[in-house]
């Protein structure tokens, strides 16, 4: 079937496509329909179903005999170290796991925080959770304690679990003060904490709430999978919105596993055995789907790698470990790209480990950017496939189905909307605009298996962020086109995110963070482009009337404080202090014609700008730091 064929199947009867996708799960009870729309425009799927997501990602393989299997392969530059989980000892480390939870009192719907690095361990916590239907939400490790705080005071966890350390490449990061001063800052405090005690770093255990890895599950009884309803929630993750308060996104059970599995095949074109590597990180969206779920469902064996693409030891990182484990499918940011191609401009390294088995390159997170692409496709000899999606969905709205046809590459362009996605270009007025013009990204509803059902605790923000501003369709967030093939190009977002090396950040959590600063009367946060990371922000700062602060002393006290409450993986190094902020006349700051400005790019005087004269000011300050044009 060509792909047209298989879309055209999709939209025809969707209830059909998605209940045939469903048959390669293994329900408990077998969904009768897939769509339920008894609350629309808020809608679920397979909720007359059950099923459990352990079973479907580790025991079911076993049970068909592949137990000997790899299933994860931990590869750990920055420890030395290189070690194989099969299936049958994920299962056996994953019931035992459970079983100690349970032991300890969390049952299904209960929530479990998860803070760890990229270890097995984390994935191995992940599933414990799946197996007992509690709900886990994975805070990633470059966070600081507050933000952890956050998370814990929203989705109020009966446990954490963490690892005593990550290892960044040029600093041991310590987990457990951070989790700590977390749960100190935090209302709600978990009634215990299972920490994995690594070797680079053995933390010190809060009596009566933390009890090691080890020792807690010494001698318990393992337990078996739990049935959940499909549309029982498998995960939050919180991702960034316009405001300082991450959105929990809530991923259903039933769809995520019917559409990952599906992904596998269709998008990435691996199955049983196959090896397939994301290199991104637990934490991430990206690593909830391809590092832990879709590859361990479809029964491959997954790649978890403690590294960076560049430094541990050098750029042929990447090709080392795709050659080493005889990658099929390989996935990765292009910020990662960009940083290989910075050191080893001419590919020399590539060469330097065949990678026979590597079938294609998928990029996504940010926009993918010609010169990558072109590297990438010139170097590695295989299809570089871009495509797009967003915490919310889970996997991809728009690629290049290699595993049904692979569709022509256009540079530019994550190529077309995939089943499940009817894809819009819309006006301010909520109108289809022609093939070629700009507008917002919407997608209609319904959303297909496995999108958010909603935000945890938060079904008004639900509505209010996605749905309300065109009604009857998903507001993406996203800018765009779609060209007269039907390929879409993601040219910027329409709120306050940024994208800084594949992470998804709010400008505005910024600059809340900026204006508690006690010499700061106001502020503004923009994404300036960067060449490595696509985006970097820039503060730029007005000092309470009077100030005679230093300036560069204000400026080092900011970016500390926003390493201090947001964390590292802000990435906030630049602030400048300006008299003021340009602004329209109602009092809205222009921070779109502002990154204009600062990145060189034509730009027009706002009709409805207050005093244009501050846009000359803004200008100067940017030069003074080799922004703007001269
Ligand atoms: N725990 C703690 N700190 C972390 C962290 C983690 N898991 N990950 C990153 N950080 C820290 C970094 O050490 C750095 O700290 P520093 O300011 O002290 O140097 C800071 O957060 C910013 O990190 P990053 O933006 O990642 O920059 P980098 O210079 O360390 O690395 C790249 C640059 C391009 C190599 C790296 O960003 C990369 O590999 N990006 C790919 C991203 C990705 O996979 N995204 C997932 C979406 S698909
Ligand atoms: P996240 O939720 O962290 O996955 O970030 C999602 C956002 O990243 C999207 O809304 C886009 O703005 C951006 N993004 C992801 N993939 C792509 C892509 N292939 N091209 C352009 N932008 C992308």
């Amino acid at each position: 079937m060509t792909f047209a064929q298989t879309y055209a199947g999709w939209k025809a009867d969707p209830e059909a496509f998605w209940l045939r996708a469903a048959e390669d799960i293994d329900w408990v009870e077998k969904p009768i329909h897939a769509l339920n729309d008894s609350r629309a425009p808020l809608y679920e799927w397979f909720t007359d179903a059950t099923v459990n997501t352990c079973w479907n990602a580790v025991d079911r393989h076993v049970a068909a005999g592949r137990g000997k299997q790899p299933a994860i392969i931990h590869d750990s530059p920055v420890t030395g170290t290189k070690h194989v989980i099969t299936y049958a000892e994920l299962r056996d480390r994953v019931a035992r796991l459970a079983g100690a939870l349970r032991a300890k009192g969390i049952t299904k719907g209960d929530r479990v925080i998860i803070y760890m690095p990229m270890v097995p361990e984390a994935l191995e916590a992940m599933l414990a959770c799946a197996r007992l239907g509690a709900i886990h939400s994975v805070v990633f490790g470059g966070f600081a304690a507050a933000e952890l705080a956050v998370r814990i005071d929203d989705c109020t966890p009966k446990a954490i679990i963490a690892a005593s350390c990550g290892i960044e490449p040029s600093r041991v990061v310590h987990y457990k003060p951070l989790l700590d001063g977390a749960i100190e800052m935090a209302d709600h405090k978990p009634d215990f904490c299972v920490i994995f005690q690594r070797e680079q770093e053995v933390a010190r255990l809060v009596p009566g709430r933390d009890v090691a890895w080890h020792e807690f599950q010494y001698g318990v009884d393992p337990a078996d999978c739990v049935p959940v309803e499909g549309s029982h929630p498998a995960y939050i993750l919180y991702t960034s919105g316009t405001t300082g308060a991450p959105k929990g996104v809530v991923r259903p059970t039933g769809g995520h596993l019917v559409a990952l599995n599906w992904t596998m095949r269709a998008i990435y074109n691996c199955g049983h055995g196959d090896v397939f590597w994301a290199a991104s990180d637990v934490g991430w969206v990206v690593g909830h789907s391809y590092i832990c779920y879709a590859p361990l469902i479809a029964g491959c064996t997954t790649v978890v790698y403690e590294g960076k693409p560049v430094g541990t030891p050098d750029a042929a990182a990447f090709w080392r470990v795709i050659a080493e484990h005889n990658v099929r499918s390989f996935f990765t940011a292009p910020t990662a790209l960009r940083a290989i191609k910075r050191d080893d401009p001419e590919g020399a390294l590539v060469g330097r480990h065949p990678m026979p088995n590597l079938q294609a390159l998928f990029l996504a997170g940010e926009r993918a950017d010609p010169d990558t692409i072109l590297w990438a496709q010139r170097h590695l000899n295989v299809p570089v496939i871009d495509h797009w999606w967003q915490t919310e969905t889970g996997y991809a709205i728009a690629a290049n189905p290699i595993g049904i046809e692979q569709l022509p590459v256009k540079i530019g362009s994550p190529s077309v909307a995939m089943p499940g996605y009817d894809v819009q270009v819309l006006d301010e007025g909520g109108h289809p605009v022609a093939p070629g013009t700009l507008g917002a990204i919407a997608i209609k509803l319904p959303l297909p298996p496995g999108t958010l059902p909603t935000l945890w605790n938060a079904e008004d923000r639900f509505r209010k962020s996605y749905l309300a501003h065109f009604p009857g369709y998903y507001e993406t967030g996203d800018a765009g086109f779609v060209d007269a093939d039907g390929y879409l190009y993601i040219m910027a977002r329409t709120d306050d995110v940024i994208n800084v090396a594949g992470h998804r950040l709010s400008t505005g959590a910024m600059e809340e963070v900026l204006a508690g600063h006690r010499d700061v009367a106001e502020c503004a946060v923009i994404g300036v482009a960067d060449d490595l990371k696509g985006q970097s922000p820039l503060g730029l700062l007005c000092l309470n009337k009077g100030s005679t602060r230093d300036h560069a002393d204000v400026v080092k006290e900011c970016v500390a404080l926003v390493r201090d409450k947001i964390g590292p993986v802000a990435d906030f190094k630049r602030a400048l202090v300006v008299d003021r902020l340009p602004k329209t006349r109602s009092g809205k700051i222009l921070r779109a014609t502002m990154v204009k400005i600062a990145d060189r790019q034509p730009w027009k005087m706002p009709a409805t700008i207050d005093d244009p004269a501050i846009l000359d000011e803004i200008a100067t300050a940017l030069r003074s730091i080799g922004l703007a044009k001269v």
